[in-house]
């Protein structure tokens, strides 16, 4: 969908308000026949028990007008906006609406662009009898919209929409080979830098984490690394890496997981395609600080060449794991991308992973955890995401007493620690390969990257969450 500002209303298009409880006057001042249709609209409300509620609206016919009421004015936060912009969207897709005016608040002007993009968006791609599953809204001009933070929501909700796509392609279709040539290819049509190493430099650069959880795999694993450098190098500015968990398919390996659990596994690379769209839009937003995008991608099957529980790996930092579940695969490939990302000496490395079931009971499927070693980024962080929507709750990392349980007998450390506190001791395991005095964040991702019911701006399937947090943080 193109989403864009004009100073007076298209003619011949519908006509969308997105009101403050049951309040009229957005149409009193915008409507030259306001008079005129006041009964009408009022009768309708009437009619259809619309009293003010977020979600609310209507339908009038002539002239095709619909009013959204957004809720209680005091209630009212910029994912409200989001949230009914998207339902602004789904209606006029059901309608078969092509195009349509948008009158609301402009201050909002970002935050309707990202609601209406998203709201449009379905994975309809492999569906060859639905015809009206492919029909999109295809234009929203938003009356004195800001046109710079039009924008800027377009890249933003774009760039959610990439990530989306890529982690609704199974695992036929992306590998760790085909998921580093889009990497590729995408990142370097919009100038970035894309460096992709193969399974045989991975092994040279001692990265056998990422090596020992990919080798059981048809596909070899990969190694991506994106950078972004701003053309004018400013002094002090920020060195950011953002690093993405990237298994294109969990099966669980040889602790194969139970069909229940397999499903949806393709939902494992959510935190590598995160990466590959925040580096994306970055690119096209140009910000003051440097910023590197780092990937390990692998397949996790069960083979005669797979990795086992009882190996010990080796990782690039010298430190040594005793693997006790081979399903506990992802802090075993991101330990050697940490590493990796550490030597390059950001300032910042925040990582995106859909690492843990354990979150999930934690915070439940709509919300990640947010662990890290420093509070300033942390409420750095969960600041952010009050205002992108995408709901953030901080986890410790501090209790000495869950951190002995991933100590191992044979290792310096083992890749499992038991039931009880499974996403802080995932996360612990991982802050064993931050360089030390580097600031980082953990987000545990594995509830709200996918979706199998449909709520807010989301439609089935992956999500893209994350993406607008980072891309703010890394905006601010
Ligand atoms: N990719 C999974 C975590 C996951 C689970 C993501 C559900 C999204 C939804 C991860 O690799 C995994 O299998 N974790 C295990 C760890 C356990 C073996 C210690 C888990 O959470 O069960
Ligand atoms: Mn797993
Ligand atoms: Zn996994």
């Amino acid at each position: 969908m193109q989403v864009d500002a004009i100073k007076s209303l298209k003619t011949g298009v519908a006509n969308v308000f997105l009101i403050e409880g049951s309040s009229l006057e957005l149409l009193e001042k915008t409507l030259k026949n306001f008079k005129k249709l006041k009964p009408t609209i009022e009768k309708t409300m009437e009619m259809e028990h619309v009293k003010g509620k977020k979600g609310e609206s209507i339908k009038i016919i002539d002239p095709l007008t619909y009013i959204f009421s957004l809720g209680e004015s005091d209630k009212i936060t910029e994912d409200t906006y989001r949230e009914v912009a998207s339902k602004v969207s789904s209606r006029l897709k059901k309608d078969k609406i092509e195009e349509a005016n948008i009158i609301a608040n402009i201050d909002f002007s970002k935050t309707i662009t990202e609601g209406l993009i998203l709201g449009d968006y379905s994975f309809g791609k492999y569906i060859t009898k639905e015809k009206e599953n492919k029909f999109n809204v295809e234009y929203a001009h938003i009356l004195s919209g800001k046109p710079k933070d039009i924008e800027l929501g377009s890249i933003v909700a774009d760039a959610q929409i990439f990530s989306r796509n890529l982690v609704n392609e199974p695992g036929c279709v992306i590998n760790p080979i085909t998921l580093s040539q889009i990497a590729k290819e995408e990142c370097e049509k919009v100038g970035l830098k894309v460096h992709i190493y193969d399974e045989k430099w991975i092994q040279e650069q001692g990265m056998n984490g990422l090596w020992m959880v990919g080798k059981g795999s048809e596909t070899p694993p990969r190694f991506i690394h994106i950078v972004y450098k701003p053309k004018k190098a400013k002094k002090n500015a920020k060195k950011i890496a953002i690093v993405g968990k990237g298994l294109t398919f969990d099966s669980g390996g040889l602790n194969i997981k139970t069909g229940d659990y397999m499903r949806t596994m393709k939902l494992d690379k959510s935190g590598a395609c995160n990466t590959i769209a925040i580096m994306r839009a970055i690119a096209k937003l140009e910000p003051p600080s440097e910023v590197h995008g780092f990937i390990g991608a692998a397949e996790n099957m069960p083979d005669g060449k797979s990795y086992r529980p009882d190996d010990i790996i080796i990782f690039r930092n010298g430190k040594t794991a005793e693997i006790d579940n081979t399903d506990a695969e992802g802090r075993v490939t991101l330990a050697d991308v940490l590493s990796y990302a550490s030597e390059q000496n950001p300032d910042v490395i925040i990582d995106m992973a859909t690492l843990t079931g354990a979150c999930v009971v934690a915070l439940g499927e709509f919300t990640a955890g947010l662990f890290a070693n420093d509070d300033d980024l942390a409420s750095t962080l969960f600041n952010t995401s009050k205002n992108t929507g995408e709901k953030l709750w901080r986890l410790p990392i501090d209790d000495e007493n869950l951190r002995e349980k991933i100590k191992s007998p044979v290792a310096d450390i083992k890749n499992t620690g038991g039931r009880y506190g499974g996403a802080i001791t995932a996360a612990m395991f991982l802050q064993e390969f931050v360089k030390d005095g580097i600031k980082w964040a953990h987000l545990d991702i594995a509830g709200p990257a996918f979706t199998e019911k449909e709520y807010k701006y989301y439609s089935k399937g992956g999500t893209g969450f994350g993406v607008r947090t980072l891309i703010e943080y890394i905006l601010t």
